[in-house]
């Protein structure tokens, strides 16, 4: 620990110095990555999957070490293996060039003395739209650093994406954030990816009107946009489709020619700015040290409209413009604050976009972690401000990521072969029905049981993950739910349970707990895992007539 801290000083005073310093190479093959394993894409981290059991830290708790100290062990209690840290540019490079790595170096001591991984994100040109985390003598400076505007000329608090210099003040910053990374940690890998920015996107109008955004507005829509428009049409987001061929499916001309006159418009041209400008930072980052890069959303609140919510952020009807734009980037991730967190993520896992959610109110059941390792192959999930959450011994994401973490190899086996499901219940949605090799699971709200114990008044947020083990035994973990179970080809034959067994995964290994039956499976008609608290129980199926 001392050593390492030692070593981290040392290299980053010779950054100060502007010395020559001897690094690793990138290529040492065991780089964090991503890869496609199978059906699923994983984090690979030095030579195997992860599965990143996070959690997102407050804005300001990194800023100061002294604060963070006691919350690193809540943490750790909590079962977090990861936690997202913000890296602010204002204390990164206080002056022009001259860079201070201390925080960063302190984050990295701390999880590795906890036996954590980190996430590191990127507060650069933009926070929540914001330009607030970029330093003072950049702010101070807004004739070398312009601003965006609004259509009536005020200037905004917000670097525009339009400038040249902004841009590269951003990347070189970012590339001299991603060689300390690589000089300070090319060999224990304690940080897996990095966050470009945070939450992209023009407010409180749908785009910028500075005089460069104007500039950039009466030019041609880029040929590389036309060209990925006509090459994907059949796959394209519909909004995005729907514009263009109104328009006459164009293959030149200004936006407004190409896309009409809209916010919509403003949107669509905005979005491919911002893209184009986190790409030339991400890839200033990745010639240093090649980490997965990933970008994140603010979502939108039904009936707004762009520039109501932060327009051209990497938003599912603009995943077109930032995957042509920003190919640097690995993915696009969506920051899930509403309640409908089914469909969001539903928008974001998709074959090119492996499914990370970097932040989720932490109000939210844990419930909803279980859905996406089991149903979307997830690569992680982090609630936001873990540390402000009370009682990190017995709260539900030190019981949940408890149970999770006992399954984490199961997991990332099966998210391999795809023998594996998840489901999410609440009041709007009471059943699933899921098939699982040769058998239906009906997956049902325990509150749909008339004989169910009910917590109070209000129908919580259920759900949990099906792993199949062998063609007649399943693993079912999770909270609050019923599970029936049909032959998937039930050609008059019923199944019926062998056995259930409660137990948990001990080193790898399953050390079972008491036989249920009688009551505790209604009399053979049903598994059940109790609400309130996160199990594992082991079903053994069989067949009749
Ligand atoms: C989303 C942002 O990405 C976070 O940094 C934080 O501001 C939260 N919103 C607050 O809810």
């Amino acid at each position: 620990m001392m050593k390492t801290a030692r070593a981290a000083l040392v290299a980053g005073l010779l950054i100060l110095m502007g010395s020559p310093v001897t690094v690793r190479s990138q290529g040492d093959g065991n780089l964090p990555h991503l890869k496609k394993q199978g059906t699923a894409y994983q984090l690979i981290v030095q030579g195997k999957p992860f599965l990143m059991l996070a959690g997102e830290l407050g804005n300001s708790s990194a800023s100061d070490p002294a604060y963070m100290r006691p919350y690193w062990p809540a943490l750790k209690t909590m079962n977090l293996n990861t936690v997202l840290v913000p890296v602010y540019w204002e204390f990164l490079e206080p002056a022009e060039g001259k860079f201070d790595f201390a925080l960063v170096d302190s984050a990295i001591g701390a999880a590795r003395g906890h036996g954590m991984k980190l996430v590191f994100l990127w507060f650069g040109s933009w926070k929540n739209s914001m330009s607030c985390y970029v330093p003072r003598w950049i702010k101070t400076d807004a004739m070398r650093f312009p601003r965006a505007r609004t259509a009536d000329g005020a200037a905004l608090e917000i670097l525009t994406p339009f400038s040249t210099e902004n841009m590269k003040a951003d990347a070189r910053a970012f590339a001299a954030l991603m060689k300390h990374i690589r000089v300070v940690d090319s060999k224990q890998h304690t940080v897996l990816m990095v966050q470009v920015e945070n939450e992209i996107g023009m407010i409180p109008e749908a785009r910028d009107h500075c005089r460069l955004a104007n500039a950039a507005f009466s030019e041609q829509v880029p040929p590389e946009l036309v060209t990925h428009i006509r090459k994907n049409a059949g796959a394209l987001a519909p909004e995005l489709l729907a514009m263009w061929n109104k328009s006459g499916s164009r293959s030149s001309g200004t936006w407004e020619e190409v896309f009409g006159r809209s916010p919509e418009t403003d949107e669509v041209f905005m979005a491919w700015q911002f893209a184009t400008y986190t790409n030339f930072v991400a890839k200033a980052g990745k010639k240093e040290y090649r980490l997965p890069m990933f970008v994140n959303a603010a979502l939108i609140r039904p009936g707004y409209k762009p520039g109501q919510y932060p327009s051209a952020g990497p938003l599912p009807h603009l995943f077109d413009l930032w995957k042509a734009a920003a190919p640097e980037i690995d993915f696009l991730a969506p920051d899930i604050y509403f309640a409908n967190f089914k469909e969001w993520v539903e928008r974001y896992a998709r074959p090119n976009n492996p499914l990370f959610v970097p932040e989720v109110a932490n109000s939210q059941s844990v419930a909803n972690a279980y859905y996406i390792f089991g149903q979307h192959k997830a690569l992680g999930y982090s609630p936001f401000s873990i540390e402000s959450l009370e009682d990190p011994e017995h709260n539900q994401i030190a019981n949940g990521y408890g149970v999770l973490r006992q399954l984490e190899p199961l997991i990332l086996e099966s998210q391999e072969k795809g023998e594996m499901a998840g489901v999410l219940l609440d009041s709007a949605d009471q059943v699933e029905v899921v098939q699982l090799g040769s058998y239906t699971f009906t997956i049902r709200h325990e509150y749909s049981w008339k004989y169910a114990v009910r917590s109070g008044a209000d129908t919580p947020r259920v759900g949990g993950m099906i792993i199949m083990r062998s063609p007649d035994e399943f693993l079912i973990a999770g909270t609050g739910i019923i599970v029936t179970f049909e032959p998937f080809a039930s050609s008059g034959t019923r199944a019926g349970i062998e056995s259930i067994e409660e137990g948990k995964f001990v080193r790898g290994n399953w050390k079972a707990g008491r036989r249920l039956n009688g009551d505790q499976s209604h009399q053979g008609r049903h598994l059940h895992l109790p609400g309130g608290a996160y199990g594992i129980q082991k079903v053994r199926l069989y067949t009749y007539r």
